[in-house]
């Protein structure tokens, strides 16, 4: 195996490298072998999805979780964190901003809850958005785990895609970094619902987990594959002092450039693997470095996701520490991105709903559904608590 034959192979077709391959790239230290891995990463991206970047609003609506995730700094254990929770008149007035700002798609983001209410609330917000932008406006939820009838009635009333970080695609690694009562057989089948409701269906994970290795890594961007996942979210791990995981690590300059490296190999890996997938350059690379997200789409993402909450919910909504923006306002940041983006000469789809183009792919092909995933053991038993 040498790096010239992988990233020559990786770029003919999709999907054309072994788990070995994979983990021959995420294990590269070396920066000119980075660079090269980058650089491979973003022809791929280049051919396939031009010089492009595609936008979403992100909407933080409330940090009011059910979960209790070991990572996580909105956890329903921190106490530290001052819980707020939109209404529907407040997110749709941020959905009606960034449209008239010229946002294609919207995310709308919340910690994890499951009742009528919310499922109401939600419902209201994705009709109100289709009746003002006339059905253009993309709308992705990320609202975690529900029933299959709430995925259902979310999509119906106007939902086009749904983001759902699996966080790791190892059962073993995803028990260590959960309560016994997250599942994440659940999880799965969450995903599995999502696709057959006709969804654009995201995932993600985080990377440089403790105790995470590049094999597991290399089983995430299978995982994708196996799932056939229109979109990636993923970022890398930073600690955040109110967390059983994160508690005593500092994030130290070190630590800061290590999380990086592997956030964005993990980037440039799925798109050479995945070829014409979204790929979000995640706020958490933009946290670890200034330039972060531009890092990332250099690496080869195609979607950054601006905040566009308003600023006095934003230092509620944080999930790991250093996030960034927290003082720039919905249109600062609009303009903030517009100069970074054009500054790696790349340019920015304005109006545009940006979907997946492996999405269209697929749905074309009508191919089926994956049996089952090539290397989790589905004998594996999920225990509640
Ligand atoms: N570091 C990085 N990402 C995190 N997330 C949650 N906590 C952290 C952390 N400490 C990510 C998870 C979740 C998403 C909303 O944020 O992947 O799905
Ligand atoms: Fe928010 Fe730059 S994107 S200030």
């Amino acid at each position: 195996m040498n790096l010239s034959n992988i990233l020559n192979k990786a770029q003919m077709k999709r999907c054309n490298l072994s788990r070995d391959e994979l983990i021959y790239l995420l294990a590269l230290e070396d920066q000119a072998d980075l660079a090269r891995l980058h650089e491979a990463a973003y022809a791929v991206k280049t051919k396939r999805l031009g010089r492009q970047v595609s936008l979403r609003g992100l909407i933080e609506m409330g940090n009011i979780c059910a979960k209790d995730c070991l990572y996580c700094g909105i956890r329903r254990s921190n106490k530290n964190t001052e819980r707020y929770h939109l209404g529907a008149a407040e997110v749709i007035r941020m959905a009606e901003w960034a449209y008239r700002e010229n946002y294609g798609s919207v995310v709308i983001q919340s910690g994890e809850i499951e009742s009528d209410e919310h499922t109401e609330i939600i419902a209201k917000v994705l009709k109100k958005i289709a009746e003002f932008s006339n059905g253009e406006m993309g709308v992705t939820l990320s609202l975690g785990e529900q029933e299959k009838e709430v995925f259902a009635y979310w999509r119906q009333a106007g939902a086009h895609r749904y983001l759902l970080r699996i966080e790791t695609s190892s059962p073993e690694l995803y028990r260590r970094l959960h309560p016994a009562d997250h599942s994440f057989k659940r999880r799965y089948e969450c995903l599995q619902y999502l696709r057959e409701l006709g969804y654009q269906v995201g995932s993600g994970v985080m990377s440089g987990l403790p105790g995470q290795s590049h094999g597991d890594l290399a089983d995430d961007l299978i995982f994708f594959r196996d799932l056939d996942i229109d979109m990636i979210g993923m970022g890398p791990y930073i600690p955040h002092p109110d967390t059983p995981l994160g508690a005593g690590l500092a994030v130290t300059p070190e630590l800061s450039s290590r999380q990086l490296a592997v956030g964005l190999k993990m980037v440039a890996a799925a798109r050479l693997y995945l070829h014409n997938v979204n790929i979000a350059a995640a706020t958490a690379l933009q946290a670890l470095a200034d330039n972060g997200r531009e890092l990332g789409l250099l690496a080869g993402a195609n979607v950054i996701m601006p905040n566009v909450t308003d600023l006095a919910y934003r230092k509620n909504y944080q999930l790991y520490a250093g996030k960034p923006c927290l003082e720039e306002n919905a249109a600062h940041c609009r303009g903030c991105l517009a100069a970074r983006v054009a500054g790696v000469g790349e340019s920015i789809l304005w109006g545009e709903r940006g979907d997946s183009p492996r999405f269209f792919e697929r749905i074309t092909a009508e191919s089926p559904l994956p049996a089952a995933l090539s290397h989790i053991d589905s004998t594996i038993e999920y225990r509640k608590a």
